[in-house]
């Protein structure tokens, strides 16, 4: 279970005015505070706080927020994998989920910043984090970027704070030749759990060495 040590608020100066990093923080804490209307990428403003709400108390849920004064700007999210996916099978693997800044406070090192709070956290060197990336839910529109410019800027984003892309037969990855998978190691993982990862990646080759068809 992730240990939700709090860590200290970091704060950033911004052409748009200040902004306040925070986390993991508690759905009490999220209740107090306002979405901003143009989080709008996943779902609705106000059902993604609900979603983000429903994540704190989650046996592995993190959430780490972006503030302006009393709204939240941005969030990323960190959760066991859901059960349909390979990756709940392995003890060590958490799921980076999704990473959202408002339209209106992009290109200010939000998302920079929030990544460098959130990794920064001793918990996450205890698992494997990955991030599926799926070109599906990407914010196209408003970035101006194609998906190949979109893959770029993410995986150059998410490098920063130690992912890598990784190779995988993971049938829902391979579905479009954009997505991808990423991962980062944290330090405190046995060698046991990266080596049942870098099988699990591979499920099919594995399953076959394992003798599970
Ligand atoms: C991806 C996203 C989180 C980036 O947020 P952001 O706060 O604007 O990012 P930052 O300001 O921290 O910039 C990080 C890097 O991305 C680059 N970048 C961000 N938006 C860009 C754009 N529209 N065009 C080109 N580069 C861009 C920045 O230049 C910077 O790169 P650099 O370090 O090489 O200069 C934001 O666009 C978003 O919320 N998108 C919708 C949701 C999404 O796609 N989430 C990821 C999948 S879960």
């Amino acid at each position: 279970m992730v240990s939700l040590v709090q860590l200290s608020p970091v704060e950033l100066e911004t052409p748009k005015g200040l902004v306040i990093f925070e986390g993991p923080v508690t759905d009490s804490y999220l209740d107090s505070l306002s979405m901003n209307k143009g989080l709008t990428n996943f779902r609705p403003p106000d059902r993604q706080k609900e979603a983000l709400k429903q994540i704190t108390n989650l046996p592995d849920g993190m959430i780490f927020i972006a503030r302006h004064e009393k709204e939240i700007i941005g969030y990323v999210t960190f959760h066991h994998p859901d059960d349909f996916s390979r990756w709940s099978k392995h003890p060590r693997v958490l799921e980076m989920g999704g990473i959202e800044v408002s339209p209106e406070w992009r290109g200010c090192r939000v998302a920079e910043n929030l990544l460098k709070l959130a990794y920064s956290h001793p918990a996450v060197e205890n698992f494997i984090v990955i991030t599926t990336e799926y070109c599906w839910h990407w914010d196209t529109r408003n970035t101006g970027l194609d998906i190949w410019a979109y893959q770029k800027m993410l995986t150059r984003l998410f490098g920063k704070a130690g992912l890598e892309k990784v190779t995988t037969d993971d049938p829902d990855i391979l579905e479009h030749p954009a997505n991808v998978l990423m991962a980062r190691k944290g330090k405190n993982v046995s060698r046991e759990d990266i080596m049942l990862f870098e099988q699990m990646r591979f499920l099919r080759r594995y399953r076959k060495v394992a003798n599970m068809e």
